[in-house]
C-alpha cells in the first residue's frame, strides 16, 4: 500500500491496494491510520460491490443509517445518490457542509463509490478544517476554544425549509421534521483523538449561532470562519472516475458537491459510518 498526498494541506491517494480482495488486520490498521493523518482517502479503479463497500466501511466504524435519507428497506445504510440526465434541480450535497452536523451524533465519515460518472463535471470539493484551524489568528483561536455552536437541520425542518422546487432528490429524503429545527450544541473546536490535531467544527449549511450569542451577534464571526475554512489553500477538488472510492472524515472536513453536469447521469453509492460520537473529540482546550 502506497500513500500519495494530494495537496500540501490534506488528502491522499492510496495505490497498491485491492479493497475488494478482503482486508486483513494489517491493511485495516494502515487504512485507519491513513484516514487519521490525511482526512480524505482516494482509491482508483476499485469497482467495489455493495458487500465490498460495507466491508470497507466496517474498517472505520459501524454502518450508519441516515434518518433523513435512508436507503431501501433491504439495506437502509446504503444511499444511492443519483441525478438523472434530464434533472435540472439542485444537487444533493450542494453547498459547503459536514454531513448531518445537526444530529446529536453526526456520522463520523463516509465511503462513497463512483458508479456512473459524467464525462466532465460532478467533482466533489473537500476542505480541511484542521488546516483552517491552524491558520486562524491566535486571538480568534482563544475566543473559539472551549465554546460551542448551535446546529440546526434547516433543509429538513419547517422553519428554514427551502421551496420544494429547489430540493434535490425529492421523495427520497425526509422533509418537514420539526425535530430538525431543534438546536444541537457541539464544540466549535474538535481535537482528533489519534493525532491530537485540532479542527474547526462549524459549517454554513447547519451552524446558526455561537452559544451565548444571538444569531445577529454570531453572524459576522461565523461568516468569517466559513470563508476562512473553505479557502483554496485548505481545499482539494476530487475528479471522479468510474470505480473510484473516496473515504472522508466528516468531523475534520467539509465537502461540496458540484452541480455542473446538466445533461449527464451521475450515480454514486454511499455508506456513512459511525464511531463513538463527539465526546472523545473535546480534548483539553
Ligand atoms: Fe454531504
Amino acid at each position: 500500500m502506497k500513500t500519495h498526498p494530494i495537496t500540501g494541506a490534506f488528502g491522499a491517494e492510496i495505490t497498491d491496494v485491492d479493497l475488494g480482495a478482503g482486508l486483513d488486520q494489517t491493511c485495516a490498521d494502515a487504512l485507519r491510520l491513513a484516514l487519521s493523518e490525511h482526512l480524505v482517502l482516494v482509491f482508483r479503479d476499485q469497482f467495489l460491490s455493495p458487500e465490498d463497500q460495507r466491508a470497507l466501511v466496517r474498517v472505520f466504524g459501524e454502518p450508519f443509517v441516515n434518518p433523513y435519507g435512508p436507503g431501501p428497506v433491504e439495506h437502509p445504510d446504503m444511499t444511492l445518490v443519483i441525478k438523472e440526465a434530464h434533472e435540472r434541480t439542485g444537487v444533493f450535497g450542494g453547498g459547503w457542509h459536514t454531513d448531518l452536523s445537526f444530529l446529536d451524533h453526526p456520522p463520523r465519515g463516509s465511503v462513497l463509490c463512483g458508479v456512473d460518472i459524467p464525462p466532465y463535471g460532478g467533482d466533489t470539493m473537500f476542505a480541511s478544517q484542521q488546516a483552517a484551524w491552524d491558520t486562524l489568528a491566535p486571538p480568534m483561536k482563544e475566543f473559539l476554544n472551549g465554546r460551542r455552536a448551535a446546529h440546526v437541520g434547516k433543509p429538513y425542518g419547517i422553519r428554514w425549509a427551502p421551496p420544494v422546487e429547489e430540493q434535490a432528490m425529492k421523495g427520497s429524503t425526509k422533509r418537514g421534521d420539526p425535530d430538525a429545527d431543534r438546536e444541537r450544541m457541539h464544540p466549535i473546536v474538535l481535537t482528533h483523538p489519534v493525532t491530537g490535531r485540532k479542527g474547526l467544527y462549524v459549517n454554513p449549511t447547519y451552524t446558526c449561532r455561537i452559544d451565548g450569542l444571538s444569531e445577529d451577534e454570531s453572524r459576522p464571526i461565523l461568516e468569517r470562519l466559513f470563508a476562512h475554512s473553505t479557502l483554496p489553500e485548505h481545499s482539494l477538488r476530487l475528479r471522479w472516475t468510474r470505480g473510484m472510492v473516496a473515504v472522508w472524515d466528516n468531523y475534520e472536513t467539509q465537502h461540496y458537491a458540484l452541480n455542473d453536469y446538466h445533461g449527464f447521469r451521475r450515480e454514486m453509492r454511499r455508506i456513512a459510518f459511525q464511531t463513538d460520537g463527539l465526546e472523545a473529540w473535546t480534548g483539553s482546550a
